[in-house]
């Protein structure tokens, strides 16, 4: 992130200008670090959330990929632009994580990564039409619909979240964003798995939080955060 203008906002008359923040390779980078260091803080319980309705790897699945990812990302130039940067991410999932989330993830990185390209900076709208890209990617990929009880029950309501508010700038989009992810995760904890592993079980699935709802979650407060300071 670059916050470009001296002041925090320019009044001018009723009408107040806040500055431009957009998302560069250090915010990139601050975004990971965060998301690793949190993945890593609460790999137990994500896991924990796994082996009620799954085969407890969620938390070293998301641990393992992202402290790869987090010595990939410190090893890019400074110069590197954001979709390669993206796309450095998604590889090193796919190829570190198994399972379901790690393909998902990669999608979604990898997506991302296409709709940034060579940019060295995205603005709110730039930034938004790539998040929905990646959100269409694990889509496509998991086939997950709404209300599967999934990560996408996050993650769509996430960037819904994030395009209604971007017209107020990116802090603004992503904190939006953050709030609609928890509030999606926690919103699919009755219901029935309908895709992964959670779904064998059938109606014992019901009224346990997921693990990947929860770990997009704290991807969109990672993000949040890395881009508010
Ligand atoms: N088809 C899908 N589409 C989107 N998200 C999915 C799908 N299947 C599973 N998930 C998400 O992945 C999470 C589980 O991730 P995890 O890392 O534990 O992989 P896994 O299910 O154990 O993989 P595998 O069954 O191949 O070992 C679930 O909580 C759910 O949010
Ligand atoms: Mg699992």
């Amino acid at each position: 992130m670059g916050r470009t203008g001296a002041h925090p906002g320019i009044a001018l008359g009723s009408l107040s200008v806040w500055p431009m923040t957009t998302f560069d390779l250090a915010a990139l980078r601050r975004f990971v670090d965060t998301f690793a260091d949190r993945l890593h803080e609460r790999k137990d319980e994500l896991t924990a959330l796994d082996s009620a309705i799954g085969d407890a790897d969620h938390g070293i699945n998301m641990d393992r990929g992202f402290t790869a990812v987090r010595g990939k990302v410190a090893e890019l130039d400074d110069g590197t632009d954001l979709g390669t940067a993206a796309k450095t991410i998604g590889m090193t999932l796919i190829s570190t994580v198994g399972g379901a989330s790690g393909p998902l993830y990669g999608t979604f990185f990898l997506r991302l990564a296409t709709s940034l390209g060579e940019r060295s900076e995205a603005d709110a709208e730039a930034l938004g039409v790539a998040l929905r890209a990646g959100l269409e990617g694990v889509a496509q990929r998991g086939k997950a619909v709404l209300d599967d009880k999934t990560m996408i029950d996050a993650m769509s309501p996430a960037i819904d979240a994030y395009d209604g508010a971007a017209s107020d700038g990116m802090a603004a989009a992503l904190n939006a964003a953050a709030e609609a992810a928890a509030t999606g995760r926690d919103r699919i904890t009755p219901l029935v798995a309908r895709k992964g592993r959670a779904s064998y079980l059938g109606e014992r699935s019901a009224n346990h939080q997921d693990p990947g709802a929860t770990s997009t979650t704290v991807m969109f407060e990672s993000l949040r955060d890395a881009v508010d300071g």
